[in-house]
């Protein structure tokens, strides 16, 4: 079993927890990613790593409560306990000195995002980051950024935080240089961010979010196809060439199951106190 020893609301239905898994946190890096089942028998969800601390044996995952198990997640408390974590799974990012650095974190996925800048900013490299979400009150570690990053940009979908929407991203791609671009978060963000470096030939590494079992290799559900090659977003990922990615195909396969998730969703919320005993 896995003890939370912290629970954070980043902002409405935007969790981040901390659990006690010591040998989680010895080998996780930057770009990994966890399979969480919350209870015995329950679904497996795959969550970016967002921290870790070695010496304490801790290591940080958030999610937004947006289907079934992520809202039976968001209901366990500080003290409880997740009936298994498993990982680091797939590959960690490709930290080293690129010189100067875009990164891009959106949504729930900013959290990720920061851990990635912070190894980045470790690296040497000069790291601009941009905070994206849909509005002011879904911003958060915004502080945390300005720490780590040499600048920050925040954007808002409706603009009522920072610049409205990314389109701001195509005048600083034009005014200034960068040597790489990482991008994490909603799938069509992905793309936008993707289709704006391309013309200016900035490398663009992506973290891709396919529907997953497993975690290991094994079911082939998280298949995504990048240039002529089919892969697995497990194992062969999740982070690849934006600028090579199929993001029509990934976005058709993830609402492939939607009907299904939303009614599981709508089923737990009927039994809601019932099987896990929690309100
Ligand atoms: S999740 Fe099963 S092969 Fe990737």
């Amino acid at each position: 079993m896995y003890r939370i020893v912290s629970k954070e609301r980043l902002a409405y239905k935007h969790t981040l927890f901390t659990v006690d898994a010591p040998d989680v946190a010895a080998k996780a890096k930057a770009g990994q990613f966890l399979i969480v089942i919350p209870r015995e028998g329950g679904e497996r969800v795959p969550l970016s790593i967002c921290d870790f601390d070695r010496e304490r044996g801790t290591v940080s995952f958030a999610f937004h409560e947006v289907g079934k198990t992520t809202k039976e997640l968001g209901t366990f408390n500080e003290g409880d306990e997740l009936f298994n974590v498993t990982g680091p799974l797939g590959n960690p990012s490709e930290i080293k000195r690129f010189g100067k650095v875009l990164c891009v974190g959106g949504s729930i996925m900013i959290a990720p995002a920061l851990l990635q800048a912070r190894a980045l900013k470790e690296a040497g490299n000069e790291v601009v980051t941009v905070l994206a979400c849909r509005s002011e009150e879904f911003l958060f570690k915004r502080e945390e950024a300005e720490k780590i990053s040499d600048r920050v940009y925040v954007a808002s979908d409706d603009g009522t935080v920072g610049e409205t929407g990314l389109d701001f991203l195509k005048d600083l791609l034009e005014k200034e240089s960068f040597d790489r671009c990482t991008v994490i978060g909603p799938v069509v963000m992905m793309r936008t961010v993707s289709e704006m470096t391309r013309p200016f030939n900035v490398p663009t590494i992506v973290s891709l979010t396919p529907i997953m079992i497993d975690g290991m290799g094994m079911c082939g559900v998280c298949r995504v196809t990048v240039g002529d090659q089919m892969l697995f977003g497990c194992v062969d990922g999740p982070e690849f060439d934006g600028h090579m990615t199929n993001f029509d195909e990934l976005i058709n396969r993830q609402r492939s199951m939607l009907p299904e998730e939303r009614l599981s969703s709508l089923l737990w919320e009927q039994k809601r106190g019932c099987r896990c005993g929690r309100k």
